[in-house]
């Protein structure tokens, strides 16, 4: 207990040996803790992406049989994400991140905005889902308003959104979880005071969707964005909408472009092969337990509450162990978060330490990661911000214990 660690083992519904060995690059010998960044690919994925060049592709719309794989591929990977979740296919829109697709979705919207209309962000956020909505509401005159974050805790109040929203408001941006404290907000509690005074509500899925079941209509997200390479699979992100919502709007693009839904939202010719590995990914989540049977949606609702349930457990030993620490300070301490654990070192720079811990190969992110606002709010943005670890489904017992002798080790 020399770090206040549990001896016991934590256990898994699914087989996470089993897991593990699915996964190639997680043999070389480095804890990955670095999955809220990015996470490893299964060799399931691999396989997929690379038969779609194995046995040819063209582009959709053809008349001959390597086009029409193409168009399968993506129907397929429409029908995957929205069963991911709990979308419509006909509402999926895909594209290269999360980013692109937020600053494309902000862009239509805004065409409706009017000088004097409102838009509700947060602090907790990404910087994806904060700039595109502030840009938009710069070009339209409307006002920005900000959810603030609780710094001792890392929460974000629902209650405040009583106050923010008002029958100007267009829309709220919110995250589903927070990729540096792991803070889950109550999304569900602000999407019924943001439908209440008839806003739309925009949620950030990217790092929330990687560590549990999604259900987009029990949240009452309008729009719900995921990106494949937080979980499994490769670099590719998808919007989900109601497709009448998607109706209702009008992105830029070209004369010769199909103006249907979801197709109009998306620009240029897509990444075949990775959203074939897309599909992949979700069929893997789905089949983490290979005891699960029933619908894909059904077994991914098991297999990611068994994830969250996994991590979970795993994340007490993580964060107990630098909560024992007292050259160590963690950052938030939300009632539902992620397995993310922030922090510092005592007379250490974020920096120093993931280069320490990399000596000992084990990946950590340093950084304000994108956390932008956040880490201005906590008062570490201008000193390198923390170190994040993080884990996933894949992660285990051997991964948390390197990272708290490592950490240990910098002890003044
Ligand atoms: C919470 C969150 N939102 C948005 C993004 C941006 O996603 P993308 O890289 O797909 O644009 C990230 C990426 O790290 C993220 O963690």
């Amino acid at each position: 207990m020399r770090h206040g660690r549990c001896t016991d083992s934590v256990s898994a519904v699914f087989d996470v040996t089993v897991v593990r060995s699915g996964y190639p690059a997680l043999s070389d010998g480095f804890a990955y803790l670095d999955g809220a960044a990015g996470t490893q690919m299964p060799q399931v994925v691999i396989d997929a992406i690379a038969d779609v060049y194995r046995t040819g592709i063209g582009n959709v719309g053809g008349a001959f049989p390597a086009s029409q794989r193409a168009d399968g591929i993506v129907a397929e990977a429409r029908r995957a994400i929205a069963d991911l979740v709990g979308g419509d296919p006909g509402g999926v829109v895909l594209g290269p991140n999360m980013t692109t697709l937020t600053y494309r979705l902000a862009y239509a919207l805004a065409r409706g905005w009017r000088p004097g209309d409102e838009v509700v962000v947060s602090r907790l956020d990404h910087d994806a889902n904060v700039r595109p909505w502030l840009q938009a509401a710069e070009r339209s005159g409307a006002t920005v308003k900000w959810a603030e974050v609780e710094p001792a805790t890392g929460e974000l109040a629902a209650e405040q959104y009583l106050e923010l929203v008002t029958d100007r408001t267009r829309i709220v941006a919110v995250s589903a979880a927070s990729n540096v404290l792991g803070t889950r907000p109550d999304v569900a509690a602000i999407a019924r005071i943001a439908h209440a005074g008839n806003a739309l509500i925009y949620v950030d899925g990217v790092h929330a969707t990687a560590h549990g079941p999604v259900d987009t209509a029990a949240i009452g997200a309008d729009f719900y964005a995921t990106s494949s390479y937080k979980w499994s699979g490769p670099h590719a992100g998808a919007v989900v909408a109601a497709p009448e919502l998607l109706d209702a709007l009008q992105p830029d693009k070209l004369a010769s472009s199909p103006d249907t839904v979801p197709e109009r939202f998306e620009t240029g010719t897509s990444a075949f092969a990775d959203l074939a590995g897309v599909v992949a990914a979700v069929d893997h989540l789905a089949s983490l337990d290979p005891a699960l049977s029933g619908s894909r949606r059904a077994r991914l609702i098991a297999s990611m509450t068994a994830a969250e349930a996994y991590e979970q457990e795993l994340f007490h030993r993580l964060i107990d162990g630098l909560a024992a620490m007292s050259h160590v300070t963690l950052y938030g301490k939300a009632r539902r978060r992620t397995a993310t654990a922030y922090f510092n070192v005592a007379g250490r720079t974020p920096l120093d330490v993931a280069e320490q811990l990399a000596a000992r190969r084990v990946n950590v992110w340093n950084g304000h990661n994108y956390a932008w606002e956040l880490t201005g709010v906590l008062g570490i943005r201008e000193s390198g911000s923390a170190v994040r670890a993080g884990l996933v489904h894949y992660n285990d017992q051997s991964d948390v214990d390197r990272l708290l002798d490592g950490v240990a080790a910098l002890a003044p």
